[in-house]
């Protein structure tokens, strides 16, 4: 378990500092290790022996910004979230909705226990309903030989839990059988992958048929996590604002057009977490999108409503994310990043990620239904141009940032 520090989510003109003070302020809050210290001040590059472990036929590295989201308060925690993206805009909207949440007691997000699925097909099945009658009457015997993919797990307390079989096509004799199977902290596809290419055989022998694919699918309904968040008519910026984010929302609903730009604001924030903390940012990606579509419409994955006199957001998707594997351990900014968090279980990380995503979606509903977007937007991006330049200076760059604070 990491023994967690107290730490404060506010830090009074963080923005304003220069880099190197804003790198000693985070370092010495006692969070980081001496090699996460020394990674951020060596200015965070990824060593190419590192990579060249990571990937294939590696060349390089590509680096992204790292930068700490402030004012997060999740269910009742002062949380730095660290962000690795490069629009410029969202770590300083996030921190700014973050502010105006916090003065309602923060964030309160609540993950499902961790179970991923995964599928297996078959085709070519004689009488498949029956077959899947037969698969439900094996059920505990099925789960029982895939533990037996995997033993660490199960001794760690995870395992297969459920099992479920769908009929996709009756003449073609498709069916595909779904495993439940809880992973722990791991993301947890290379288990249930496993699971898939055990049990396939298994299930093959009693029902006959062609073995497909065994693989996860990126949509862990049963794995997802959910957030609320309110905000006080007079802190998001009084009833007219309250009611035009009320009325985004109404729109977002009913719209797919709006839904799913309305969903990419979301996405900031979730993929910039999870980039920073080394996550699998494709198959959250895929997920959110299809959770979204799942009920035959693309909605949005937060909406707004009014609650007493507050505007209250609920965001829900699911989240498969891991504390340990993938290049939680190897990858140094990753480590410190999780070093910032403070955190060892994944469903916990799955709560900051949703956090950061409803944060990132007030920020820009508040811009959309207030000004526009292009006013903030675009001095940001003027930032980013005159760095191009090279004419930036200090003062436009806080300036900027300013705006959103
Ligand atoms: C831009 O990256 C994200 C927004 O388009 C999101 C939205 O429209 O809700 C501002």
């Amino acid at each position: 378990m990491v023994e967690r520090r107290t730490v404060s989510s506010r830090i009074s003109g963080f923005y304003r500092k220069p880099l190197n003070n804003r790198v000693e302020i985070i370092t010495g809050n006692g969070l980081l290790s001496e090699e996460s210290k020394a990674h951020l001040d060596g200015g965070g590059y990824l060593d190419p022996t590192v990579a060249d472990r990571l990937s294939e036929n590696v060349i390089g590295c590509h680096s992204l910004p790292l930068a700490v989201a402030l004012n997060f308060r999740i269910n009742g925690r002062d949380v730095l979230v660290p962000m690795a993206v490069e629009e410029p805009s969202i770590v300083a909207a996030a921190s700014n909705a973050a502010r105006l949440v916090r003065l309602s007691g923060g964030f309160f997000a609540e993950a499902t226990p961790p179970v991923m699925t995964t599928q297996v097909q078959l085709d070519e099945v004689p009488e498949p309903h029956l077959a899947a009658e037969r698969l439900l009457q094996d059920r505990d015997e099925l789960l029982r030989l895939a533990d037996q993919a995997i033993p660490n797990m199960v001794r760690r307390g995870g395992g297969c839990r459920d099992l479920e079989v769908r009929v996709l096509d009756e003449d073609e004799g498709l069916l595909v059988v779904h495993l439940y199977v809880e992973v722990g902290d791991a993301m947890g596809a290379n288990l249930v992958d496993s699971v898939a290419e055990v049990i396939a055989p298994q299930i093959q022998s009693r029902i006959g048929g062609r073995i497909g694919l065994r693989i996860l699918t990126n949509l862990p309904l049963r794995r997802t996590v959910k957030v609320t968040a309110r905000v006080s008519t007079q802190a998001v910026g009084g009833e007219e604002m309250a009611h035009g984010i009320l009325r985004a929302s109404r729109f977002a609903s009913l719209d797919v057009f709006r839904a799913v730009t309305h969903n990419k604001g979301i996405m900031n924030g979730i993929d910039a977490v999870a980039v920073a903390t080394g996550q699998d940012w494709r198959s959250i990606e895929a997920g959110a999108h299809a959770f979204a579509a799942f009920g035959g419409q693309y909605k949005p994955l937060a909406t707004w409503k009014r609650v007493e006199d507050s505007v209250e957001g609920t965001l829900e998707l699911p989240m498969a994310v891991g504390t340990v594997g993938g290049s939680t351990r190897v990858h140094p900014g990753v480590r410190a990043a999780f070093e910032l968090l403070q955190l060892d279980r994944a469903g916990e990380l799955a709560e900051v990620i949703a956090a950061a995503g409803l944060a990132s979606n007030l920020a820009a509903l508040r811009a959309l239904a207030g000004e526009g977007i292009q006013r903030g937007h675009m001095r940001l991006h003027h930032r980013k141009a005159t760095l191009f330049a090279e004419t930036e200076s200090a003062a436009v760059a806080n300036q900027a940032e300013g705006e959103f604070r």
